[in-house]
């Protein structure tokens, strides 16, 4: 959804924007080429091997712009965007999830389809938790737990079982072994619908290792504190508990006051710090699902800081 954010980020040259999930810098790139020739790009990613393809990738392009790549994770905006000395954004992007190429690459443990360690961390250099060891570690109701709540799995508590009772005669340590349990942990009839069986419990525990959603609450909080009056903000999500996070906080900071009706005075002293512009989260578009089939969940929503008018939204509101 690169045309989408693009549009509803509208950056003008000699703004500042930061990228929160740069990957291999896809949409700083292309959105780059609006605040050039002298705005700044603020590029954020956890994970080191994104980092060096976003360089190359900017280091290669003929566009001017001042830049600034900072490895973090953007639970940390604060101190990311303090350390770096930036004083306020007009645009903020967050393309949630793992990209192409932690997907591809077997050995990040991402895939259901490929043979590799239950691996699934997206700062390998940092993090220590991995998916073998929540699998290993995690008692059969805490592993129902983040099956149901982070997979939105039906089967969660007979997947818990299944795993359970394979690990007590062998670990369990591999993503290909772990989708054949799950595949057999799901009646037969059951497995036809919705994709690949595995696709929910994988990315269950992928939250669950990368502490997915705790980081988003944090990241979003932070990013509407650092945008400038009338800076943009756009968040491209995959699945429906992230969207509902970038829902409710699009929401609550677009509340005003919340006094009752009859009372003369507000004493809540509540003011709305942003205008949200998207009242329903845009789709991509059949052509997008067609080129880009992992585009197919991507929901997109973008708000705008209120004080000064933004020039976001009219033309993909
Ligand atoms: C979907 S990809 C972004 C792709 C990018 N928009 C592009 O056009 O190339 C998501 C990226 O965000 C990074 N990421 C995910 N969660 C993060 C977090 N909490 N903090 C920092 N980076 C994160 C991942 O490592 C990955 O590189």
């Amino acid at each position: 959804m690169l045309e989408e954010s693009r549009q509803a980020l509208a950056l003008r040259p000699g703004e500042t924007y930061c990228d929160c999930t740069l990957g291999g810098a896809g949409h700083a790139l292309a959105i780059a080429q609006d605040l050039a020739p002298d705005g700044l790009l603020i590029g954020i990613d956890q994970d080191s091997s994104s980092l060096t393809e976003a360089l190359l990738r900017i280091s290669q392009t003929q566009l001017s712009f001042h830049y600034e790549i900072l490895k973090g994770n953007f639970r940390d905006l604060d101190t990311l965007l303090l350390d770096a000395r930036v004083v306020g954004l007009d645009g903020i992007l967050f393309d949630l999830g793992v990209s192409s190429p932690q997907i591809d690459l077997p050995s990040r443990g991402f895939s259901y389809t490929q043979e590799a360690p239950l691996d699934m961390r997206m700062d390998p250099g940092t993090q220590t938790l991995t998916a073998a060891e929540i699998i290993k570690s995690s008692n059969t109701a805490d592993l129902t737990r983040i099956l149901r709540s982070y997979g939105e799995e039906r089967w969660a508590s007979r997947i818990a079982a299944r795993i359970a009772r394979s690990r007590a005669t062998a670990p369990l340590e591999t993503t290909t072994q772990l989708a054949a349990l799950i595949r057999e942990a799901i009646p037969a009839s059951q497995r036809r619908t919705g994709g690949n069986p595995a696709k929910r419990s994988f990315q269950a525990l992928r939250i669950a290792v990368n502490g997915e959603l705790d980081a988003l609450t944090r990241g979003l909080d932070a990013a509407l504190r650092w945008l400038n009056p009338g800076g943009r903000i756009v968040v491209i999500s995959y699945h429906s508990l992230e969207d509902r996070i970038v829902k409710r906080a699009f929401a609550r900071a677009a509340e005003g006051c919340v006094c009752p009706p009859d009372q003369p005075v507000c004493t809540c002293n509540r003011h709305p710090i942003l205008t949200t512009v998207s009242k329903k989260a845009l789709r991509p578009t059949s052509e997008e699902t067609e080129n880009n089939p992992r585009s197919r969940s991507a929901r997109l929503r973008f708000a705008v800081k209120a004080g000064e008018t933004g020039a976001a939204g009219a033309a993909v509101g």
